[in-house]
């Protein structure tokens, strides 16, 4: 489900033009629709009903503090993963209290900041961690309120660089090891053992490895559970979605289906699921970023070139992959279509950026309607690991942010003024020109 349609030749997110929003504040430009945030969180809250459970939005998907605000205001808590996140949290509006913190590489000066503010829990991803946090825990005079992350080893069968749940990788405790971790931190001063976490990757388009490691984690989590007595279990995120093609259809039916073969719904995860996580009587954590953000976002850019060469016809756009990385670094699909349908001939085209970089490109060979120079595009889903993942490359600024509710729409980041892209910065002492 998602918000951006077209009305008459008009590519609109909610109800506002998006030809108008690149016309005011200009290009590139992050839009997001605070509808689409709103219906994933609601119709996963929904279908999750039959859990005590809390949605922590996984804020690395997006963490502008708007996109916080909608779904603070909602009731989501926040999945954290640096003291700075957590910051930001609070600044959107966020409960600290409702906040989860994880992480291979928490620093003490971040333990103590968590500590500060009255965290939910941090998702544990070490024994070392353990121990430091416990000991900034004494130091602090306070109670940490602490869960294992645990590697169930099970592969997610997604994308090499999103696995996190098998035994190659940084992330979490193998399962075989779990207990012993627990029965140790145990004996440690300052902590309470509160729950059990698990996460085992992201952009998961079937529900089966979701409920293999369920299968396999719940037991442990019962049993650990009738030892130390949590509150809750924690399940991570992952859930994918849709890129291609999104703009196929706004309608849920055609939503839950791909090239014909059914994909993740709310509602699929949430019959899969509840069965094996109902029993166990605890409160159920999930940490959906992708799913909640990222068909709410559009990244709107400008055709400044058409070039063709012998073998090529590139489109050559404004925005590039310091403002959305995710094909360069995954070879992500995006889907691309022009803000004013105009019909006619569809060419295969390279649409690329300014960047001196060959991975400067957001699509290969795209079968795209014909475009001229001062034409705009919209690259689709690009609501999660877009802005958060963008870069000063090039010295390129970071750029604006709009959200739309209904008829009306906010900047709600100002695009960066250039002279910011150095302002911490300064020739040596001994540079100094007289
Ligand atoms: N919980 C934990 C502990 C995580 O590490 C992550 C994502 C999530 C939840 C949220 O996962 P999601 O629901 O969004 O799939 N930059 C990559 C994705 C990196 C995901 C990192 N961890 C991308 O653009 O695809």
């Amino acid at each position: 489900m998602h918000s951006f349609r077209y009305v008459g030749r008009e590519l609109c997110c909610e109800g506002v033009s998006l030809s108008a929003l690149a016309k005011k504040h200009g290009t590139p430009l992050y839009v997001y629709s605070q509808g689409t945030l709103t219906g994933h969180y609601t119709g996963l809250d929904q279908a999750l009903a039959p859990l005590e459970h809390l949605i922590c939005f996984a804020m690395k998907s997006n963490s502008n503090l708007a996109v916080i605000r909608t779904l603070a205001d909602l009731g989501a808590g926040f999945d954290t993963v640096s003291a700075g996140e957590i910051q930001r949290a609070v600044a959107g509006g966020g409960d600290p209290r409702k906040c989860v913190f994880a992480g291979v590489g928490k620093s003490e000066e971040e333990i103590a900041y968590a500590l500060s503010q009255d965290i939910y829990c941090f998702n544990v991803e070490s024994e070392a961690e353990l121990r430091r946090i416990s000991r900034v825990a004494v130091r602090r005079r306070r109670i940490a309120p602490v869960a294992v992350r645990v590697n169930p080893n099970v592969d997610a069968g997604t994308h090499a660089k999103i696995t996190t749940g098998t035994y190659e990788n940084k992330f979490g405790i193998a399962f075989e090891q779990v207990e012993g971790v627990y029965a140790r931190a145990a004996r440690l001063p300052n902590l309470r053992l509160r729950g059990l976490q698990m996460h085992i990757g992201s952009q998961l388009t079937d529900v089966e490895p979701f409920r293999l490691a369920v299968a396999k984690v719940a037991p442990l989590a019962a049993r650990l559970n009738a030892r130390y007595g949590f509150d809750f279990f924690s399940i991570g995120g992952g859930i994918g979605i849709v890129y291609r093609p999104a703009l196929a259809s706004a309608d849920p039916a055609w939503w839950s289906t791909r090239e014909g073969r059914a994909i993740l719904t709310p509602q699929r995860y949430a019959d899969t699921l509840v069965p094996l996580l109902k029993p166990l009587g605890l409160r159920i954590l999930v940490e959906p970023g992708r799913f909640l953000s990222g068909n709410a976002g559009a990244l709107v850019t400008r055709v400044e070139y058409i070039k063709k060469t012998g073998r090529k016809h590139f489109v050559i756009v404004d925005a590039a992959m310091n403002d959305l990385i995710r094909p360069a670094f995954y070879d992500s699909y995006h889907e691309i279509v022009p803000l004013t349908r105009r019909g006619g001939a569809v060419v295969s085209s390279d649409v690329v950026g300014p960047i001196c970089e060959s991975g400067d490109f957001f699509a290969k060979d795209r079968p795209l309607p014909r475009v001229a120079e001062g034409d705009h595009l919209a690259l689709l889903s690009a609501g999660a690991y877009g802005s958060v993942m963008g870069s000063n490359y090039n010295s390129r600024p970071l750029a604006a942010e709009v959200l739309v509710h209904g008829r009306k729409s906010a900047v709600v980041r100002t695009r960066q003024p250039v002279e910011q892209i150095w302002a911490g910065e300064a020739p040596a002492p001994w540079q100094q020109r007289r």
